[in-house]
């Protein structure tokens, strides 16, 4: 059995030091009434950040498209009261000694669960399609993917400019990036897509390169990538290893520092012949240091909770193992710390028999 030591080792990238290894993923809570983080927002990062969270990824937030959230209690990163708040917020982490990326996130083509309620412009996709054959936003113009590139672009600006420590952009789970890397959907004969996931990966890598050039060479750009898709658990964008090098390389290349590779279970294999996951294969292929996710100290995974299924703790043995081997170099985790902000401490601290279930009521509350 490994230590949990292995976990509490500082880790640095350019600039960025973090005491440890652990995370906090992404995760939308829809507590941002007209977008704007409230105060409770800031408390509630805050909590992680007192009680040993090396690095806080935010909610996905909104860059300056129309339809950049489906949801209008998803906070944006746009506006001035919307900047002001979350200056907050970096502000309190920072308080607490903590370190913090927002997730700069465009939904793309997936619709609004509020029946009543509907964004100011359509729906951005590459081709007007959620999923393949299924008709859905508007396929975007030569202007609206230059405007888009420009908004992730200012975004990470303004996040540097607010002292945040590092950005995530989302290029994952079928939202807008994904979308684009996504055959399936992406039916482009431009710049944008085509056959290869080379040309595909073109959209991603020239918001990673409006990004470097706003940000500078040593401001660290971590990307969120998924094979799987909300829309299709089974799609992938990566079949071989060949291909996988090609997307990952592509990114890199571009100005990626971090890749932040999601699985629902971390401990499924991405490839046959071998149990390295998502994140093994990417620190083999690239090199570049890497982000384990999905289902990290509990017995059932993510989608399935939405649905009311309840998590319980499980061991971090296997995990542990797989981080001391040198997988990866950071663990995200999400319900387990959404659930309970002292997450990390205890599992520090030994105290396993004080670790929580997830259940649903946890989402509706910002504890
Ligand atoms: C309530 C909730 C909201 C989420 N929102 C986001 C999001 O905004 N961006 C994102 O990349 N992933 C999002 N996710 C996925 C999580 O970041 C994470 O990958 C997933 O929950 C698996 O980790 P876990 O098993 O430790 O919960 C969300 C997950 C949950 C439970």
């Amino acid at each position: 059995m490994t230590s949990v030591d292995v976990l509490f080792k500082p880790f640095d990238l350019k600039g960025l030091h973090l005491e440890n290894r652990i995370v906090m993923a992404p995760m939308t809570r829809s507590f941002s009434p007209g977008g704007v983080p409230t105060q409770d927002v800031a408390a509630y990062y805050r909590r992680r950040a007192e009680n040993e969270v090396g690095l806080i990824i935010s909610e996905g937030t909104g860059v300056a498209r129309p339809a950049s959230v489906n949801d209008p209690k998803v906070p944006r990163f746009h506006g001035e009261s919307e900047l002001k708040a979350w200056k907050t917020v970096i502000d309190e982490v920072h308080a607490a000694g903590g370190k913090m990326a927002p997730q700069l996130w465009h939904v793309g083509a997936v619709r609004s669960r509020e029946t009543d309620w509907t964004p100011p412009g359509p729906y951005d996709s590459p081709s007007g399609f959620s999923s393949p054959g299924k008709k859905f936003g508007e396929a975007m113009s030569d202007a609206d993917v230059a405007d888009a590139i420009a908004a992730f672009a200012k975004a990470a600006k303004d996040a540097k400019a607010l002292g945040f420590d590092a950005v995530e952009l989302h290029g994952a789970h079928g939202y807008l990036i994904d979308q684009f890397f996504w055959g399936g959907v992406n039916l482009r004969t431009d710049r944008y897509g085509g056959p290869t996931i080379k040309e595909r990966a073109h959209f991603a890598a020239d918001i990673l390169k409006a990004v470097r050039a706003e940000v500078g060479p040593d401001y660290p750009v971590i990307i969120r990538i998924s094979q799987w898709k909300q829309q299709d658990f089974t799609a992938r964008i990566a079949e071989t290893e060949a291909d996988l090098q090609t997307w990952l390389g592509t990114l890199v290349d571009a100005g990626a520092d971090v890749l932040h590779c999601s699985q629902r279970r971390f401990w499924e294999p991405e490839f046959e012949g071998s149990d390295l996951n998502f994140a093994g294969w990417a620190k083999k292929l690239t090199g570049v240091p890497v982000i384990t996710v999905g289902s990290v100290g509990l017995s059932g995974e993510f989608v399935a909770s939405f649905a009311g299924e309840s998590s319980n703790p499980a061991s971090l043995d296997e995990l542990l193992r797989r981080l001391d081997r040198g997988d990866f170099d950071l663990v995200a985790v999400g319900r387990a710390l959404l659930q309970d902000a002292e997450w990390a401490r205890k599992v520090h601290e030994g105290r396993n028999d004080d670790l929580q279930p997830f259940t649903r009521e946890a989402l509706g509350v910002l504890a």
